[in-house]
This record gives C-alpha cells, structure tokens and sequence, in this order.
C-alpha cells in the first residue's frame, strides 16, 4: 500500500527557502520576474472577477467562507469542499466538508466489493459505476459535466444518503473513458482535488479465470435465469464457480501482458494525483487495510461490511479446465508466480 504526501506536497513547494550563494544580481533579476508575473497574475483575476463574479456567485462564496474551521491546515483546504446542490438544501449538513474521490480499478479486481464496504460506512456516497452508460463517457466535456453533478452531490443513487456525506464518489474502470482522457482528467482531478483510489489485483490470472466465468454467466444465467456479477450468498458462489473456463493458451501471455500493462500505465498517469494504491490481495488477507483508507479520506474509523460473497475460492487448479496447459504455458516466463504462490484469494 502507498499513500503519497498529497497534502503536504503543496506545503513544501510554498516555502522559499533564501539561498546565499547567488549573486544580487542574479536575486533583483528573480524579484522583478516575479513583480511582472504577479502583477500579470492579478490583472488575470481582476478581468475574470469582472467578466465572472454574479452576484448569485458571491452569496455561495460567503457562505463556504463561514464554513471554515481556522484550525484547518492550509494545505487540507483543497481537498475540503462544501457543495451546494441544486436539488435540495444540505440544511445542517451545509458546514460538514466534503472529500472528493474516485476509485480506479478494473473488472473483477473486487472493486464492487471494495465499494460497498464504503458505502457502509455512515458519512460516505459512492455512486457506482457511472460511466459504464456510454453517452457520459463520449467526451471530456460529458465526462465533466457528471463528475461535477457528483461531486456536488447532486446524483441520485441507492448510495445517497441521509446521514452528512463526508466523502462522495464512483467507481470507474480503466477502460470508461478513463484512459483514453487521462489528460484532461487528471487536470479535472487536480484542480477539484479529487483523492484517488488506484484498486488493483496482484494475480492476474485469477482475474482472467473471473472475467471468463462472467462472460460464460452472462450468457448462460446460471442463476435461476438471471446473470450476477456478485453474489449475497454461498450457494449463489458454489453455482458460479462450478463453471470451469478453458483458457486458451496461445492467447494467456498477451492478455495477462495487456492487463498488467494497463495497471502501470494507470498508475504512471495518476500518481501524480493525491492517490492511495490498493491491492485487493492485500483487503482481502487483512482487513484492518481499509482502515487505512478511511484514514486517507480522513474519515471517523467505524467497521465497515459488505454482503458480497467471494465466488472463486478454491485453488486455481480446480477452478481451470485445462490446468495442464496453462501451467505449463506460464512456466518460466515472468507471470508463473500466479500458478505457484497461490493467494488463495
Ligand atoms: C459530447 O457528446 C455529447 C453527447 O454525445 C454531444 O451532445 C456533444 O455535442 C459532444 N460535445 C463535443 C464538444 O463533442
Ligand atoms: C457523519 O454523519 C453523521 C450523521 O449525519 C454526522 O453527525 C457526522 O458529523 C458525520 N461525520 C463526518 C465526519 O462528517
Ligand atoms: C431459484 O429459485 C428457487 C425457487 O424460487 C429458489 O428456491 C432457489 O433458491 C433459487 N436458486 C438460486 C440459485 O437462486
Ligand atoms: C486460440 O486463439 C487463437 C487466436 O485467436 C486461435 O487461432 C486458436 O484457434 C485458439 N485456440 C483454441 C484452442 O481455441
Ligand atoms: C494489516 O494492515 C495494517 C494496516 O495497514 C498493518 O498495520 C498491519 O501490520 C497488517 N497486518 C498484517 C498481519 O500484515
Ligand atoms: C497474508 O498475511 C499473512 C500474514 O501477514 C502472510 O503470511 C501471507 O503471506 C499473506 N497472504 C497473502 C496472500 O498475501
């Protein structure tokens, strides 16, 4: 698990440490350069305070200012928001910051799972999925227009709750838009400063064996003629983990290479974002892991749960029909750790 210094990253870069070496020269020259910039820096914000500021914008700045608790480090603030939905009043919630988040991840990395433990907890809105409907994904421009319906609270979703909201989000797969834009979405993420979530899975040929048995339930509805991508119960699981996928071996080594290439670039282009890195793996063996992540959201500690009941739990070897081949087809290339060290998760 690593969490970067997000919030104190801004800190440092703000402090001017003077050095002595230079010459005074070389010192007057940096303090006019930064007369100019700053003097070109205000007309920037006086032009835009006239085009911009209605008096409509100004009642909302006045009210967040009140909001603020001075014993708030400075650093903290841009991770803090105070939405003001359209929709309804926060009435006395109004004053109860808010942190924005977005768990990336990929099909059946267990980020279904990982979400409703969060949405078990009191203070926190995870809406799902959101971009898996096409049309909010078709450019940045929808692509930012929903996330600002989320994150100022103004979606409406079985995560919506009662309680003071402290934390809202949505969980977005890799392959939603999200890699294609990670340009413009980093800067949306940065700018709204938006925590970020990077949940992965370690075994990727466990991953593989569960997107293969979907894919088979998808067609063939196991359940009683309805497909479930999870499941609430253990004779739901033992169902779905009866099926037993071939994997075609002259296909595995690229496929794993692809997903694994994926993560890295993910991780690559989002790290530079506040961001914690999880592995489901590691949720899965210790549990006490998610208490790391209320504390990222700086969230009150409180047990979380979920009903999401694991489908494949036996070793790899009875859960892949043609196990020979594919053991040997990883033999001695760089993924046979997910053949011997079995996770068993
Ligand atoms: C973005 O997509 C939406 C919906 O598909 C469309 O209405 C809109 O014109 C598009 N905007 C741009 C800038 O392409
Ligand atoms: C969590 O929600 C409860 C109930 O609405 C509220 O009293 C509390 O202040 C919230 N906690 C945080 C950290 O926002
Ligand atoms: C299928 O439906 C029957 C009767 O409605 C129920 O008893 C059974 O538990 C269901 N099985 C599954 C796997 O959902
Ligand atoms: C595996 O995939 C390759 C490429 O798509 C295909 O040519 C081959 O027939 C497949 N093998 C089996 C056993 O299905
Ligand atoms: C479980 O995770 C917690 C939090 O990251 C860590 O402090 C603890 O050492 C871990 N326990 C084990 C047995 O790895
Ligand atoms: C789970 O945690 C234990 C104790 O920290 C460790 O020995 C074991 O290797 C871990 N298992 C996995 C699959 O990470």
């Amino acid at each position: 698990m690593v969490v970067d210094d997000c919030c104190f990253l801004h800190k440092d870069s703000l402090v001017i440490k003077p050095q002595k070496k230079y010459p005074l020269g070389l010192w007057m020259a940096v303090l006019g350069l930064i007369m100019i910039s700053g003097i070109y820096i205000c007309s920037l914000c006086l032009k835009q305070r006239v085009l911009l500021v209605t008096p409509n914008q100004m009642k909302v700045k006045s009210t967040r200012q009140t909001c603020r608790d001075p014993s708030i480090p400075k650093s903290e603030l841009r991770y803090m928001h105070y939405p003001e939905p359209i929709s309804y009043s926060r009435e006395e919630c109004a004053c109860t910051p808010v942190r924005f988040f977005a768990i990336l991840s990929m099909q059946r990395s267990g980020s279904g799972w990982f979400e409703t433990l969060l949405n078990s907890h009191v203070n926190v809105s995870s809406n799902g999925e959101i971009f898996s409907v096409k049309e909010r994904r078709s450019n940045i421009s929808t692509i930012t227009k929903t996330l600002d319906k989320i994150y100022n609270l103004d979606w409406y979703s079985s995560a919506s709750k009662n309680e003071c909201t402290a934390a809202v989000g949505l969980k977005w797969m890799l392959n939603q838009g999200l890699m294609q834009h990670h340009e413009e979405i980093i800067e949306y993420f940065k700018k709204r400063g938006v925590s970020v979530i990077l949940l992965f899975r370690r075994n990727l040929l466990r991953r593989l064996v569960s997107v293969l048995a979907n894919t088979h339930d998808r067609d063939a509805k196991q359940l009683n003629g309805t497909h479930k991508a999870h499941v609430h119960s253990k004779d739901e699981a033992d169902v779905l983990a009866q099926y037993k996928p071939t994997i075609n071996t002259t296909l595995l080594i690229p496929e794993l290479k692809h997903t694994d290439k994926w993560a890295s670039e993910a991780l690559g282009y989002f790290k530079s974002s506040c961001h914690i890195l999880l592995y489901y793996e590691d949720l899965v063996n210790n549990t006490t892991k998610l208490m790391d992540v209320l504390e990222f959201l700086k969230l009150p500690r409180q047990k979380l749960f979920s009903r999401h009941v694991k489908i494949h739990n036996k070793p790899l070897s009875d859960q892949i029909e043609n196990w020979d081949a594919v053991h040997a087809a990883l033999k001695g290339t760089e993924y046979e750790s997910f053949v011997n060290t079995d996770y068993g998760v």
